[in-house]
């Protein structure tokens, strides 16, 4: 059996071909970062349209990588939502054209269960686990059971952790998407020299970001005041946020794991990819912590291919697949989706 994986609920064009028997025989990925660098984060109308432009080349290029044809695959999984809904339409009409014209299975994807069994392309699944899924746009913490049996344990009340990132990284003039800049700078940095909050560190199992991130907007606005200057202290910045943004993440992590007593952590979006927040939850004792490849940290047409096919062999079904959800909660998933077929 084979998928082809469509996302495009954002900024990344990414087409991919999972193969039962084989894995993931073939991807591309294309990323739109130069086309929004210019405006400090994504302009929605350019998203769409570069995806319109790119989704058929990059789809024939796929399967030519694969010598395959269009005959030679068993279902067509795409990106309903959530996430900007022009994106999502380019993405969802694409898959659909495609699957009316070959006669092919149409299977609709969360964005999120993508991430969620990114890391199983390349091993098997061991149920319960808990899932830490940081993205730009989400920040959550889901007991999963087993295959659509996912309880959102946790989530971020303000700012998705990417997001305050980015944002913190347009506060000292770095590039579009600023985690990966952040993450390269705080190597060089002293994350002791800033003392920046951990909120709601004691307080149940949700995150919040808003705060941390005025706090480094008022410590950079000090600094200048002061007349340092953005070299001289950018590296300890960095470092010290981070180390803030981590520690919350890790601490309800262990504290879900061990409220709901699960040995298995699963992280995955595009913050996993950060090598401060890899290099921590990997020293925690009595955790089991799992994370995607770097490459399918962030979004990428393989996770949804890979989530289809699970769609597909659990016969799950849904309705209403032709209309994009630009917001949808994961929870909301799981009540809606039917195993039966
Ligand atoms: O999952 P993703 O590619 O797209 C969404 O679904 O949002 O995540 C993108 C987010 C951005 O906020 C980006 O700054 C962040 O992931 N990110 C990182 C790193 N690489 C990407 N954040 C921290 N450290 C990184 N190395
Ligand atoms: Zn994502």
């Amino acid at each position: 059996m084979k998928i082809l994986g469509i996302e495009t609920s954002c900024d990344e064009t990414g087409v991919a071909v999972y193969s039962e028997s084989e894995g993931l025989v073939s991807e591309l990925l294309y990323s739109q970062i130069r086309l929004h660098k210019e405006f400090g984060g994504i302009i929605p109308e350019l998203a769409s349209r570069d995806h319109a432009q790119r989704l058929a080349g990059m789809t024939q290029k796929v399967l030519e990588q694969a010598d395959l044809k269009m005959i030679d695959i068993d279902g067509i999984a795409y990106t309903l939502g959530p996430g900007l809904i022009g994106a999502l339409l380019v993405g969802t009409s694409f898959a659909s054209s495609l699957a009316l014209k070959y006669e092919k299975k149409l299977l609709p994807v969360h964005h999120m269960e993508g991430h969620l069994f990114a890391p199983f392309i390349k091993q098997d699944i061991e149920y319960p686990f808990i899932a830490l899924l940081v993205s730009g746009g989400h920040s959550l913490l889901v007991l999963v059971k087993s295959f659509k049996d996912y309880t959102v344990i946790g989530r971020s009340i303000d700012d998705a952790v990417g997001e305050c990132f980015d944002k913190v990284a347009r506060m000292l003039d770095l590039e579009y998407p600023g985690g990966p800049e952040i993450d390269r700078l705080a190597k060089m940095g002293n994350s002791d020299q800033y003392k920046f909050p951990r909120p709601l560190l004691h307080d149940g199992l949700n995150f919040s970001f808003s705060g941390l991130k005025t706090a480094v907007r008022y410590q950079v606005e000090k600094l200048n005041d002061q007349g340092f200057l953005l070299e001289d202290y950018i590296h300890d910045i960095c470092a010290s946020f981070q180390e803030a943004a981590i520690e919350s993440l890790h601490h309800k992590c262990v504290k879900a794991c061990n409220e709901f007593s699960v040995g298995n952590l699963i992280i995955s979006g595009g913050v996993a990819a950060n090598t401060r927040l890899r290099a921590l939850f990997s020293e925690s004792k009595n955790l089991n912590v799992i994370f995607p490849e770097f490459k399918l940290c962030t979004d990428n047409g393989a996770m949804i291919a890979y989530a289809g096919y699970l769609n597909f062999i659990n016969n799950v079904t849904m309705d209403d697949i032709y209309s994009p959800r630009p917001r949808w909660d994961l929870n909301q998933l799981c009540k809606e989706s039917s195993l039966d077929g």
